[in-house]
C-alpha cells in the first residue's frame, strides 16, 4: 500500500528495509507529550487567526487529549509504517475525529514540528539537570561544612604536595558543578525560541501568529529565521557538550573516590548502598558506582562527537540525517541523570576517615613549603635560597627516616644557623592549613567563610 501521508505521488509503498532505516518511532515516541502540546498550540492558533474553524480546532484538541491519555495508559498502538511520532499521532487523530484531523497540518511541516518538539524536550531536560546539579552542589557544601578543618594531603602529580582541608577539596567540586549549572542556564536562554511556524523551511502564506504559539509553549519569543529554525540543532549540541563537561567533572571525582576508597589510601568508605561485593573474594568492597560514573563519561563524549559529525556536512536546511539527533540526546540525558543521582548519593553517604587523611597529610614532607616560607619571613632569606635550605632539611630527614617536625633543633641549625625553635610551629599540618588564609585558600576559617557564601548562593539558585 502507498503511504497515507504522501501517497498521492507514489504508486507503491516502501521496501521493508526502507521502512526499517527510515523509522524513528522506536525512540522519538519519547516526544509524544511535546508533540501533543505543540499541536494543541498550533491548532488553537489556526482557529484564532481564522485559518481553520473553531469547531475543527475543538475536535482536534479533544482528539489530541484522548491520544495523550491513550499513550500514557499504554493503550496506543505505535506503528513503524507510520515512521515517527508525528505521523503516528496524526494518523490516530484521523481515526478518532475524521476529516478535521487533516486540517491540523495546515501551515506546518514535520520540519518545524520536530524542531519544536525536540526543543521542548531538551529544555525540560536542561531544567532537570539544573536541579540535579543543585542537589550535588548542596551535598558538597554540607560535607565541606562538616569537614572544614579535616586535614588531608593536597596533591599535584598525585604526589603529596601541601596539606589542605577536605572541606576545601569538596568546595573545589562545588565550583566545578556550579559552572556546569551556569552553562545549563546560559544554554536555556539561547535556545528559548520557538521554531513553530517556520513550516518546511520558508515560512508560510497563511496568516499565522508565531508569537502566539511561542507564548503558549512557554518560549520567550519565536525564532527569527525560518531556514535556521528547521536546520539548527546546536541546542542539542550544547546539551551534549554541557553533559560531556559535567561528565568530565563527575569522572574526575569518581576517579578520586576510587583511589580514596582503596585500603592503601583509606580516606573514605562508601556506604553499603553505594558499593558492591565480590563473588569470590569475601573481603572486597568495590566502588562500582564510581567506576561506572567514570566509564559513562566515555558514552557522553561519544554522543557529542557523534552528533557533531552528523551535523558538520549538512547544507541548509533540513536533511534526514538530523533524525539521528534524538538517540544521542536521549541516551546522554538518561546517562547524565543517573550519573548525577549516583554521585550525589555517594557524596552524601560516604564515611570520611579523618585520622587516615591526617596521617597521610603529614607524610611526604608536606610542610616543606611552610619551612621555606618561615625562612623567608623570619630570616629575610630570598625564597629561592630558602628552597635550597629546605631541600637539604628534607634530604636529612629522609636520611634519618623521620618527618620534618621530628628533626632536632641541632639538625636544623646544622643546615642554617639562623633557625630557632619557633620553626616547629609551622611544621605541623594543622598549623600549615591554618596559615593559608589568603582569599580562596585552604584555611578552615576561609573554608567556613566559603561555606556561608555557598549557602547564600544556593538559596537563590
Ligand atoms: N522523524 C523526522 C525527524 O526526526 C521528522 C521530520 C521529518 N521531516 C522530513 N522532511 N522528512 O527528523
Amino acid at each position: 500500500a502507498s503511504n497515507q501521508m504522501w501517497g498521492g505521488r507514489f504508486a507503491s509503498g516502501p521496501a521493508a528495509i526502507m521502512e526499517a532505516i527510515n523509522a524513528s518511532i522506536g525512540y522519538d515516541r519519547k516526544l509524544y507529550a511535546q508533540d501533543v502540546r505543540g499541536s494543541l498550540a498550533h491548532s488553537e492558533m489556526l482557529a484564532k487567526t481564522g485559518i481553520i474553524s473553531a469547531d475543527d480546532s475543538k475536535k482536534i484538541a479533544d482528539g489530541l487529549k484522548a491520544i495523550l491519555k491513550e499513550i500514557e495508559d499504554g493503550n496506543f498502538a505505535f506503528s513503524t509504517k507510520l515512521e515517527d511520532i508525528h505521523m503516528n499521532i496524526e494518523a490516530r487523530l484521523a481515526e478518532l475525529i475524521g476529516p478535521a484531523a487533516g486540517r491540523l497540518h495546515t501551515a506546518r511541516s514535520r520540519n518545524d514540528q520536530v524542531a519544536v518538539d525536540f526543543r521542548l524536550w531538551v529544555k525540560d531536560e536542561f531544567h532537570r539537570v539544573a536541579e540535579a546539579l543543585k542537589g550535588l552542589i548542596a551535598a558538597f557544601v554540607e560535607r565541606a561544612e562538616e569537614h572544614a578543618a579535616t586535614v588531608m594531603p593536597g596533591f599535584t602529580h598525585l604526589q603529596t604536595a601541601q596539606p589542605v582541608t577536605f572541606g576545601h577539596h569538596c568546595l573545589a567540586y562545588a565550583e566545578m558543578f556550579a559552572r556546569d549549572l551556569s552553562r545549563v542556564r546560559d544554554a536555556i536562554v539561547r535556545m528559548d525560541e520557538s521554531p513553530l511556524g517556520a513550516a518546511a523551511l520558508a515560512g508560510t502564506g497563511f496568516p499565522i501568529d508565531r508569537h502566539m504559539t511561542a507564548k503558549a509553549l512557554g518560549f520567550r519569543e519565536p525564532t527569527r529565521n525560518s531556514l535556521d529554525s528547521v536546520s539548527d540543532r546546536d541546542y542539542a549540541l550544547e546539551f551534549l557538550s554541557v553533559a560531556s563537561i559535567a561528565g568530565t567533572h563527575l569522572s574526575r571525582l569518581a576517579e578520586e573516590i576510587v583511589i580514596w576508597s582503596t585500603p592503601q589510601f583509606g580516606f573514605v568508605r562508601l556506604s553499603d548502598s553505594f558499593s558492591t561485593g565480590s563473588s569470590i573474594m569475601p573481603q572486597k568492597k568495590n566502588p562500582d558506582a564510581a567506576e561506572l560514573v567514570r566509564a559513562k563519561t566515555g558514552r557522553l563524549n561519544g554522543h557529542l562527537i557523534g552528533l557533531l559529525t552528523v551535523m558538520k556536512g549538512l547544507p541548509l536546511t533540513y536533511s534526514k540525517d538530523m533524525q539521528e539527533d534524538k538517540e544521542a540526546v536521549f541516551d546522554a540525558a538518561e546517562t547524565l541523570d543517573l550519573m548525577l543521582a549516583a554521585m550525589t548519593g555517594m557524596v552524601r553517604d560516604m564515611t570520611v576517615n579523618a585520622a587516615a587523611m591526617k596521617k597521610a597529610a603529614g607524610s611526604g614532607f608536606s610542610t616543606a613549603t611552610d619551612l621555606a616560607d618561615w625562612l623567608v619571613r623570619e630570616l629575610g632569606i630570598p625564597f629561592r635560597e630558602a628552597h635550597h635550605v629546605t631541600g637539604r632539611a628534607v634530604a636529612l630527614a629522609e636520611e634519618k627516616k623521620v618527618g620534618l617536625e621530628k628533626l632536632t633543633l641541632e639538625d636544623l641549625k646544622s643546615i642554617h644557623e639562623g633557625i630557632t625553635a619557633d620553626i616547629f610551629s609551622v611544621l605541623s599540618v594543622q598549623n600549615s592549613v591554618k596559615s593559608r588564609q589568603s582569599f580562596g585558600g585552604t584555611a578552615p576559617a576561609e573554608v567556613r567563610r566559603q561555606v556561608r557564601y555557598w549557602k547564600k548562593r544556593l538559596a537563590k539558585a
